[in-house]
């Protein structure tokens, strides 16, 4: 496989990345993961937009996030993914410098990898549905930035796993926020409902798609703190992320949500995501 690596293309058993990377000593850097659709970056601009967020937020200085616009299409291409469905993968740490709390000297160059994976999108679930389990959010409260910081993740969607559950739902002080590794919106009452975007949620791409989707479909939509005592009076629960898509999530903490079955928002949701989606490949078969 090749991958890019401080501004080489090189196989990825060549990358040699220093002990003394930041990323590796202190999870000091971010990442963001693009989905290809048969060569389609699918909303890169927004997946982009908050990487130069975390970078401000994180003062990492010296790379900007649009040059993942050439070097992704180029990682597609060399290693014979430009048809196919496919993920991009892209970390920036602080880079390279001895160890220390404080930041390396200005003009250290971040350490910046990107790597296009084979896709195998998961049909099955986002057709079936699957389960989640609530774990009380033991997470910093910067959640808005998309650090490689994730271990209270792991712990939560290992437990969550552990316990026969697709994903964990974080939840705080009552509210519940997002999954391990997924954005998670709710119907009640047949009005899709978001949790507020604040510093505990990451602001999810397909989310902000879903929203706009949602409206488009005239499904009434609102975005307030969603309660973990409301979890009865769910009709629906979805699971939504770049690699997932929209998976109904049909029972929490092993009880049912709604009828047990994927609800008929998660279903016109799913038929209006795989429209936009059918929509990039027509346009790639547009003559030029
Ligand atoms: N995860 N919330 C968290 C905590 C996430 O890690 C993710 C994505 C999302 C959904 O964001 P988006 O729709 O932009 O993918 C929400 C990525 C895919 C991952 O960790 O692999």
């Amino acid at each position: 496989m090749i991958v890019y690596f401080n501004g080489q293309y090189l196989e990825k058993s060549a990358v040699r990345i220093s002990p003394d990377d930041r990323g590796f000593l202190f999870a000091d850097g971010l990442y963001d993961v693009v989905r290809s659709y048969r060569g389609h970056l699918f909303r890169c601009s927004d997946h982009l937009e908050r990487l130069a967020f975390g970078l401000g937020e994180l003062r990492i200085q010296d790379f900007d996030p649009s040059a993942i616009e050439d070097i992704a299409p180029r990682l597609l291409e060399a290693n014979g993914m430009s048809n196919a469905e496919a993920a991009i993968y892209m970390q920036v740490t602080r880079g390279v410098a001895p160890r220390s709390h404080k930041f390396p000297p200005a003009g250290t160059p971040p350490t910046v990898y990107v790597e296009a994976k084979p896709f195998s999108p998961p049909f099955a679930i986002r057709q079936a549905g699957a389960n989640a389990m609530i774990i009380a959010d033991q997470r910093w409260q910067r959640c808005d930035l998309k650090t490689t910081g994730l271990l209270a993740n792991i712990l939560a969607h290992q437990q969550a796993v552990d316990a026969g559950a697709f994903e964990a739902i974080f939840s705080r002080d009552g509210i519940l926020l997002e999954g391990s590794h997924s954005s998670m919106v709710f119907v009640k009452d047949g009005v899709l409902t978001c949790p507020q975007l604040n510093q505990h949620i990451l602001p999810g791409v397909t989310r902000k798609v879903v929203l706009s989707l949602a409206a488009a479909a005239s499904i009434p939509n609102e975005c307030r703190p969603c309660l973990e005592k409301e979890l009865p009076d769910f009709e629906e629960v979805l699971m939504l992320g770049t690699t997932v898509e929209i998976v109904p999530i049909v029972a929490v903490n092993g009880r049912r949500i709604g009828t047990g079955e994927p609800g008929p928002i998660a279903r016109r949701l799913q038929q209006a995501f795989g429209e936009v989606v059918k929509s990039l490949s027509v346009e790639a078969k547009l003559p030029a």
